[in-house]
């Protein structure tokens, strides 16, 4: 640098920087895990067949020596890591509720799958079987498929050395039956082949002599096609287990190294599926928890970095992995998962001296149980301390006793370095009462959070249990209400070692929880030896709402908790229930408002890499992404977050990459839609769930008419789609898109729209609302729609009946079309259904039902969920009129449209955007209102101002800008002013402005 003499500065120091793994190439370790006794097992499976191929399959043991052979037992698979047919189709999606209560699916999984129709078992001394004896024919008529019970048969006793079981008919998958529940009916529309197929496949083979021993333990398997890869092989047919079952789920895996030398940097790169923890010399690394962020793990997995050096010694030293469970090997309830747990791990060493050294996980490694007995999302850990191996992870521990570890199979997906913000402990909240109960003490944190909870627990017993049992609220009795949490048992058990003093809190599992029961705690509880940990994934909070209504205030506070508690590296439907998952619809509902309070570009930008991941190569995508539950294809009015998202990232944030990342991924969402439309409609069967847990028009949970909402969210994302190709400069793309547009808004029109009336479908709120909100609505109607949306609502006596679908369009578009006092009425009215009613209930979260209080143990009923947090958003736009109707990118352009509503006195807002503060705060004075705001800098701001006749006056420090109906003096950096329908605009730039407005 030179100075203004032109004299030099001193050389800066040198800088560096350094970057992740680039591909897959510079990957040098293996994948390892342990497992002992044989590791996860499916059993034996044939290949697969086309149906109606008259095949057969068989596999046989050969017991190594004659022997009199009593007893043959086929013992049911239940295979843990999600089956797929060779078109795709996950085996576990194709089980009907009928065939689920038949026991062929039992609760852990899809037993039975695989198991023969009609079979016969025969016996020979000849293992080609020229001579042999048929002892079991179940090959005249079909047989039950026994789910998970063994079939047992009783033989005179014969003597043999091979035993085959021959499957004439094989078990089918097929993904036309419709009977084969809502994902089969779903695959009858989407246009593809898939074709019903057909397997064999058993757990065990059990063959006993008179004394009832298994001869075919560890004997050859031999069969006429075998899988051999995963959990699947001959041998784990004979392998003395008679289910399918999983190797232990929460591992320690450790490594001695002698690094011989100072080390001047070390970076650590680790990916331990389904969680993992890093440890060197005994410290933990990083501050991440329920690391890393749920991917779908056979595309894509996210690994950690992290800078070592100064926890590496010259000489000896020892890395340790400990790993759970997750959602990669979640295996129950009708979740099939990827497999046990794995990690890799490679440390890359620069000495002091220059050289270089890599350290990675290799076969060498040894593995043992932690203290974790179990591990699992939705019902918590067990965690027996007496099994702790102290200093495992530090160079002095002997590892003797400890088992080798085995190199396993990748996940599969592509290891990618993780940007989302990591899940992280962010808060910590003291018990606020002790409520007492005869089984233990029930602790209050007078708010609903998401996370766990550590407790001190003092002068225990060795072996002494005490367990944590969490809820969101409680029944009417005082106890906890379970029903709500379904098959989740959210129960975190610690098992003590007897020490005086002893602090527990749970590592691979949270929980949704106000209210947490403490069971078997020794002596008095002191409420003080508990705290909670408030865990999500750590966006940066970015923005404050407040305003003079406490009401609204406290809905505020809610929000910021709800959305908090719902970012676990996917947006979540909710924290505690048997669910949380990457429901796309309460996404798009509530992305805006998650922008708006928190830093989002990262998280989002991972979400949309999964979208990527699940869509489908025709376009659709899954109910849930990562895919967990619900159809593939999705509901059409669930998916949009393929291209809303991109949308609001772009203009929040200014993204003009997450737009052309996904632009050929949006397209085919929107096409593939488009060719499921007829006549420009989207019918009704398309949709899943309308306007979900609304209160107008509902058949059940569904809020009607679904054919209108498919079709208008279809009009929607082809809209968005049109003006993000125009950002782009795609100018074709857009005029095609925009005149599709028009198209589908003509065929919405004629379908749904009595121009007479100027009504929609029913002429409920939503029916009104959607296509008021998303500009369906032909022009001269506009106005007219709007009053009978207002009338409606004021003959709902001002309450909205609205569900997922409709609230957040309601609740805008009436302040978008001049009804801001209708929207305020709807958002702060204190009465069922509304969210003050909540407020006053005592919610500090978002209810899942808008009459979520009546319904506690219906079990579909969370009070901690996603989608009616979209209040929040219309608090920045609407109350305090922070606007990005534009984008930020480059020089942003927002607007200020404060909704001044009678009832309140003040509002107001800020936020950091890209360019810096964005702000505003007004307040009613004696004779009119103050509005200050800030504009971020490169960005031009519409501001409007409400004016409220002729005689008003608009005053930037006592200089009138506007005055008697025409412009004033404009002071620096407001470049004009216009008067628009009892607003006056003003077009500013960049900086803080302090407007006096007196009528
Ligand atoms: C979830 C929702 C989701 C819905 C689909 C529920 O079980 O919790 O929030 O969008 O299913 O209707």
């Amino acid at each position: 640098m030179w100075d203004e003499d032109g004299t030099p500065s001193e050389w800066a120091e040198a800088a560096r920087f350094s970057t992740a793994l680039i591909g897959e190439h510079e990957w040098e370790g293996h994948w390892i895990g342990y497992r002992p006794d044989g590791g996860d097992s499916n059993g034996f499976r044939s290949r697969w067949h086309p149906v109606n191929a008259d095949a057969e399959e068989w596999v046989q043991v050969d017991l190594g020596d004659n022997a009199e052979i009593d007893r043959v037992e086929l013992h049911p698979t239940e295979p843990l890591d999600g089956p797929t047919t060779p078109d795709g189709l996950p085996v576990s999606a194709q089980f009907t509720e009928e065939v689920k209560s038949e026991k062929r699916v039992t609760a852990d999984g899809p037993g039975g799958f695989g198991f023969p129709e009609r079979y016969r078992i025969e016996v020979s001394n000849d293992p080609d079987f020229a001579q042999s004896t048929t002892v079991i024919d179940c090959t005249d008529e079909a047989h039950h498929n026994p789910g998970v019970e063994a079939v047992t048969f009783d033989l005179d006793s014969i003597d043999g050395r091979y035993v085959r079981v021959t499957a004439t008919d094989l078990h089918e998958i097929d993904p036309s039956d419709p009977s084969g529940g809502e994902f089969n009916q779903k695959l009858a529309y989407i246009g593809e082949e898939r074709r019903a197929w057909q397997t064999f496949a058993l757990a065990g083979l059990t063959v006993r002599d008179g004394d009832g021993e298994d001869l075919a333990v560890d004997k050859d398997v031999t069969a006429s096609s075998s899988v051999e890869e995963g959990a699947w092989g001959r041998d784990k047919l004979v392998d003395g287990h008679y289910e399918s079952r999983m190797a232990p789920q929460s591992p320690l895996l450790r490594t001695d190294v002698d690094l011989g030398g100072e080390v001047e940097r070390a970076q650590a790169h680790f990916c331990g599926l389904g969680y993992g923890e890093l440890y060197i010399n005994g410290e933990r690394i990083g501050d991440e928890v329920l690391n890393p962020g749920w991917t779908q793990y056979d595309e894509r997995v996210l690994y950690s970095t992290y800078d070592v050096a100064e926890q590496l010694d010259a000489g000896a030293n020892a890395l340790g992995l400990w790993l759970g469970q997750g959602w990669f090997g979640r295996n129950a309830r009708g979740w099939t998962g990827f497999g046990s747990p794995r990690a890799i791990l490679q440390l890359e060493i620069e000495y002091v001296d220059g050289t270089t050294r890599t350290v990675s996980t290799d076969g060498s490694w040894t593995a043992m149980n932690s203290p974790l007995l179990m591990n699992d999302l939705y019902d918590g850990e067990t965690y027996d301390s007496r099994e702790e191996s102290k200093g495992w992870a530090e160079p002095a521990f002997d590892d003797v006793g400890w088992d080798s570890v085995v190199i396993v199979e990748a996940p599969g997906g592509d290891l990618v370095p993780q940007r989302t913000p990591p899940i992280r402990v962010t808060e910590t909240v003291d018990v606020e009462e002790v409520l007492g109960r005869d089984e233990g003490p029930i602790l209050d944190f007078g708010q609903n959070l998401v996370g766990w909870v550590e407790i001190t627990i003092n002068d225990a017993d060795a072996g002494d249990e005490i367990e944590l049992r969490h809820a969101e609220v409680l029944l009417e009795d005082g106890s906890l209400a379970l029903e709500d949490l379904r098959s989740a048992d959210a129960t975190d058990t610690y098992i003590a070692k007897g020490d005086r003093t002893e602090t527990y809190e749970p590592r691979f599992t949270y929980h949704g929880f106000r209210y947490v029961q403490v069971v078997g705690y020794p002596d008095e509880l002191d409420p003080a030896d508990v705290t909670a940990k408030v865990v999500h994934s750590d966006v940066e909070p970015i923005a404050e709402f407040d305003c003079s209504n406490e009401d609204l205030s406290q809905l505020q506070r809610n929000a910021e908790w709800g959305l908090r508690g719902n970012v676990h590296s996917v947006l979540t439907d909710c924290p505690q229930r048997d669910e949380r998952c990457g429901w796309t619809g309460d996404n798009h509902i509530v992305s805006p408002a998650l922008c708006y309070n928190f830093d989002a570009a990262r998280f989002y930008e991972k979400w949309m890499g999964d979208h990527a991941d699940v869509r489908s190569e025709h376009g659709y995508l899954a109910d849930t992404i990562p895919y967990g539950y619900g159809t593939i294809p999705e509901d059409p009015t669930w998916g949009i977050t393929q291209v809303t998202i991109p949308w609001h990232l772009y203009r929040h944030y200014g993204d003009v990459g997450v737009l052309e990342d996904h632009y050929e991924g949006m397209r085919q969402y929107i096409d593939y839609w488009h060719e499921q439309s007829t006549d420009g409609i989207i019918p009704d069967e398309y949709g899943n769930y309308g306007d979900w847990l609304g209160f107008e028009n509902m058949d059940g949970r569904v809020g009607l008419p679904r054919d209108l909402f498919n079709t208008a969210f279809q009009y929607h994302t082809t809209n968005l789609f049109a003006q993000i190709a125009a950002v782009l400069g795609n100018e074709n793309d857009a005029e095609h898109y925009t005149d599709r547009a028009v198209a589908i808004a003509e065929a919405f029109n004629e379908a749904f729209f009595d121009a007479e009336a100027d009504q929609y479908g029913p002429g409920t709120q939503a029916s009104y609302a959607v296509p008021l909100f998303f500009g369906l609505v032909p022009d001269g109607h506009v106005d007219a729609v709007a009053d009978n949306l207002v009338e409606k609502v004021e003959s709902d006596d001002g309450k909205l009946q609205t569900g997922f679908l409709g609230t957040r369009p309601l609740i805008l578009t009436l302040v978008d079309h001049g009804h801001a006092e209708t929207a305020y009425e709807v958002v702060s009215q204190p009465d069922r259904p509304g969210w003050v009613y909540m407020v006053r209930q005592g919610a500090t979260t978002m209810w899942e039902r808008w009459d979520s209080d009546t319904r506690i143990g219906d079990g579909m009923n969370s009070f901690n969920h996603s989608p009616f947090n979209l209040v929040s958003e219309w608090f920045y736009y609407a109350l305090a009129g922070l606007r990005f109707d534009d984008s930020m990118h480059g020089h942003g352009t927002v607007e200020v449209a404060p909704a001044v509503v009678d009832d309140l006195d003040w509002a107001a807002a800020e936020m950091e955007t890209v360019n810096g503060e964005f702000a505003s705060r007004w307040e009613r004075t004696d004779n009119g209102l103050t509005l200050d705001v800030e504009i971020p800098w490169n960005t031009t701001a519409t501001v409007r101002i409400p004016y409220d006749g002729e005689s008003a006056t608009v005053e930037i420090d006592d200089v009138a800008v506007w005055e008697n109906g025409a412009v004033g003096s404009l002071p620096d950096g407001v470049d004009d002013a216009t008067a628009g329908d009892e607003e006056v605009v003003l077009t500013v730039g960049s900086g803080s402005y302090g407007f006096d407005i007196e009528h």
